[in-house]
Parts: structure tokens; sequence; C-alpha cells
């Protein structure tokens, strides 16, 4: 399972990056806006710390807008891939990018027949939400593990990726369910490093490591 950060914090992002093991960042106009910068100058500072998909959302919601956003993005940088939201005009502006090679994560799906769409218009990335499901009381991970068996039931490119996670767990179920991609925001990332009997059992170690040198000196 790839992993990659759901932020638009550039120190978020290079403290994740450290560790060598992710594979790329989602944004989206909310994450951006936090951090007070234009769209356009902080997607090519987010490519610029590493080499890995970087999903930049459009934000026209008519297709003529969204292909035209979508080839400005595109030219960031060859890491960019264009965030388009599941709607009508958004399946149609999908497949006119992918015709020219532009790759799109399709954005806010919430169903199994909203993802057979982006699908079949030839997106690179499907982004079910996980946890706004959940806060709704319904099954986020449910809808990961149907998108993969109709995709794997045809075999669809589109590739799956769980977002919109709220905890370790989400993570773990979503890549149980076989889901490609987990984005998770940096706090979700970092639980997944802790593990108490993990503290416990090293402090035991190098405890018992230097009873040893004591007992040699
Ligand atoms: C990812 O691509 C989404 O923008 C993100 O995961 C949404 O997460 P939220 O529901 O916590 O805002």
């Amino acid at each position: 399972m790839r992993i990659f950060i759901d932020s638009a914090n550039l120190a978020e992002i290079r403290r994740a990056v450290s560790y060598g093991i992710i594979d790329g960042v989602t944004t989206n106009p909310s994450l951006i806006a936090k951090e007070g910068h234009d769209h356009h100058d902080q997607i090519r500072a987010i490519c610029g710390i590493l080499d890995g998909d970087i999903s930049a959302e459009v934000v026209s919601t008519d297709v003529d807008g969204m292909i035209a956003e979508g080839r400005e993005l595109a030219k960031i940088h060859d890491s960019v891939v264009v965030k388009i939201p599941l709607i009508r005009d958004g399946i149609k502006a999908v497949g006119a990018l992918a015709s020219e090679g532009i790759r799109t994560n399709v954005t806010l799906c919430f169903s199994p027949l909203q993802a057979i769409l982006a699908a079949k218009a030839g997106a690179y990335l499907i982004s079910p939400f996980i946890g706004r499901l959940d806060d709704i009381s319904l099954d986020g991970i449910q809808l990961i593990r149907e998108i993969v068996t109709i995709y794997d039931n045809y075999g669809y490119a589109t590739q799956v990726l769980a977002a919109s996670a709220r905890s370790p767990l989400h993570v773990k179920e979503a890549a149980l369910a076989g889901a490609h991609v987990s984005t998770l925001p940096y706090k979700v990332f970092d639980k997944m490093f802790s593990h108490p009997l993990t503290d416990i059992g090293l402090e035991k170690f190098l405890a018992d490591y230097r009873r040893t040198l004591v007992a040699h000196a």
C-alpha cells in the first residue's frame, strides 16, 4: 500500500518525508487555505519536497473550467495529479484530461456507483472519503471494500485511494480491504509508529545491556 500525507503544511510534509516511506501528498482547497498562500505556489513548493504523486484540486465546476485549470496545474510539475470533484462535468473533464495524458484523482466519492463512473472515464485515482461517511453513521470501510471488489471484477486500472482517514484503525482496515493508497493527516501517520510493548521491550533490552556493561567493567 502506498502512503500519502494529507496536508498542505510544508513543515509537516517535510517531517513525514524524512522517514523515506512517503509516496505522495494530497491537498484540497481547505488544506491550502489553512496555510494562507497562493494555491499554485503552495503546490509548487510541495512538489519541491518529494518525488511522488502530488494531488492538486481544481476549483471550477464546469467542464471547460476544470479542463483549463487541470492543464495549468499539470504544468506546475510532472508529479501533479489533478483532483477533480465527482460531479457530472467532472467526469467529462477526467476523460478529456486522460486523453491528453494528464492523471486525475477523482475526489468526493461516496458510493461504488460514482467510483464506476470515474474508472470508466479513465481516472488514475479514486478518492472514497471514509471518515466523512463514518461521521454520518455510515460504513466508510465498507465503501472501500465494495469499490476494490468492483474494480477487481472488471480489471479497472484506477487505483483506490482511501481518503478522509481519522484514525490508525482506518489505515489498517483500508489496507485489509485492498486500498492501493491511504492518505493520512500527519497525526494519524505518526500514530502508526506507536505501540506500548515496543517502548517497554526496548527499555528492558537497553537496561539489560547496561547491566552487562557494569558486570564486565
Ligand atoms: C483527500 O484527498 C481529502 O481531501 C481528505 O482526505 C479529506 O479529509 P477530511 O474529511 O478529513 O477533510
